[in-house]
């Protein structure tokens, strides 16, 4: 069996968490390929909300086994508070929650690194999530990181400490920020302990052995490929592939085996943090789309920008990607819109383009849109494709025949049951 892949086409939060809390139910195992503490997948199941982290979103779903991969960062701290809110809402994990021993572990200097090298960077700061992911992969390309595996090592206390003082020097390069390093050493090392009763694996055997197995295996991505270390919009990115390639690497399987490719996006666009977005709105649009869209960040609260769907930078991902499927969030976010737009290519110094080009950072690009009219009915009772206003399925259909993919999959609201299939 190949291996099924969820992950975002814009700049994160396009509601993954979601769609692979609703595919799960067909798959035998959830495995998250990178990222870590920044992401913040929510899945509502009737009236309870969970954000989660660094646990892949299959958990809510009997019988299916997660796996936190190789690609993966770990801050033990986060994961034991996400394992807590499990615990209290009385949702079984133990025998169905996997940790790769590969995956490496944000240690609480890591933070405070990302925290002292994003205050020197002063305007031209990331934006980032300060979960110590920058720093953590950074180690991990260094060579000078610390895996889960190594929890169980007689020299794990010795590394750690050796590793510490090299953060502690680097920092005396950056400006003072307030961290209590003492108090978060001293919860990290608990967390450690605790996290020594989980389930570590060779993930890469256990992923392989699955596939051979004949048994089904959804990899969910975090972030959005626009956030992508080498494609997307560098600097103002994040450390790690979040596209299809990184599964690969991510959990260990040959490109061979990837199956089909389900790429999120919403039916508009956000982004947090700081960096390019040329569609961003500043006008009531924008602030409307916050506001119905409640576009605050699950991770850090932090508005996120808004704007109108990209046509150039979807078209973009969807190539990176081999995407199969395209699957539409947040459609029924524009049920009270008179007119949308979408931008159908760039203007680049007068000529009009659908390729992105090199740096979005600096070159100038004015969007082109077209405007549609808007279907002004609440989705609310939709509960199936062809009940959809006529103008909701032109707009659907207009970004199908533009993006040249399917789309299988539209979300009308953030509960599981909101979504209908094409
Ligand atoms: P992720 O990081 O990609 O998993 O997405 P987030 O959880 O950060 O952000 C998506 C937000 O949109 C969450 O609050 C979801 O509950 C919500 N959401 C997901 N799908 C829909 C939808 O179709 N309609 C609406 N209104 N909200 C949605
Ligand atoms: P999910 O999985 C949206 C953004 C941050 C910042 C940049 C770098 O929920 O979609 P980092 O903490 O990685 O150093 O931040 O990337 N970012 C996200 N934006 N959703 C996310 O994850 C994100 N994870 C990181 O805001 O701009
Ligand atoms: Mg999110």
């Amino acid at each position: 069996m190949a291996v099924d892949v969820i992950l975002g086409l814009q700049w994160g939060d396009e509601g993954k968490g979601k769609i692979v809390d609703y595919l799960s139910e067909n798959y035998h195992m959830v495995c998250r390929f990178q990222g870590g503490p920044n992401a913040g997948h929510t899945i509502k199941i009737g009236d309870n909300k969970y954000v989660l982290h660094t646990i892949p979103s299959g958990v809510f779903r009997q019988n299916i086994i997660n796996l936190v991969g190789n690609g993966v960062v770990i801050d033990p701290i986060t994961f034991m508070k996400e394992l807590d809110k499990l615990d209290e809402a009385k949702i079984p994990y133990r025998d169905r929650l996997f940790i790769a021993n590969k995956a490496h572990l944000i240690l609480p200097t890591h933070r405070l690194l990302d925290a002292a090298s994003e205050a020197s960077k002063g305007k031209a700061k990331i934006g980032s999530t300060l979960k110590g992911i920058g720093p953590t992969y950074m180690d991990k390309t260094g060579r000078n990181g610390l895996r889960v595996g190594d929890i169980n090592s007689e020299h794990f206390k010795s590394r750690y400490n050796q590793l510490r003082e090299k953060h502690l020097s680097l920092l005396k390069l950056y400006p003072q920020v307030d961290f209590d390093l003492e108090g978060e050493e001293a919860k990290w090392f608990a967390a450690i302990e605790q996290l020594r009763s989980l389930n570590f694996v060779n993930g890469e055997y256990m992923v392989n052995e699955a596939i051979a197995q004949g048994k089904k295996i959804l990899a969910e991505g975090a972030q959005g490929s626009m956030l992508d270390i080498d494609f997307g919009t560098y600097p103002f990115v994040t450390s790690s592939n979040t596209v299809t390639s990184g599964v690969c690497n991510g959990l260990g399987i040959a490109p061979s085996k990837i199956g089909r490719v389900f790429g999120i996006t919403k039916a508009y666009c956000t982004r947090v943090g700081s960096g390019p977005f040329p569609t961003e709105l500043f006008d009531d649009n924008g602030e409307k789309l916050r506001r119905i869209g409640q576009e605050f960040g699950a991770t850090t609260g932090r508005p996120r920008r808004c704007g109108w769907i990209d046509l150039p930078q979807l078209k973009y991902t969807i190539m990176i990607n081999g995407v199969t499927d395209i699957v539409i969030t947040k459609l029924d976010v524009l049920d009270d819109f008179e007119s949308i737009n979408y931008c159908d290519s760039y203007d680049i110094k007068g000529e009009a383009t659908d390729h992105l080009p090199f740096d979005l950072c600096v070159e100038e690009v004015n969007p082109q849109y077209t405007e549609i009219q808007g279907w002004n009915t609440s989705l609310d009772e939709v509960t199936e494709y062809q009940q959809l206003p006529e103008k909701a399925k032109a707009y659907i259909t207009t970004l199908e025949e533009k993006l040249e993919t399917k789309i299988t999959m539209i979300s009308t609201g953030p509960e599981r049951r909101k979504i209908l299939i094409k």
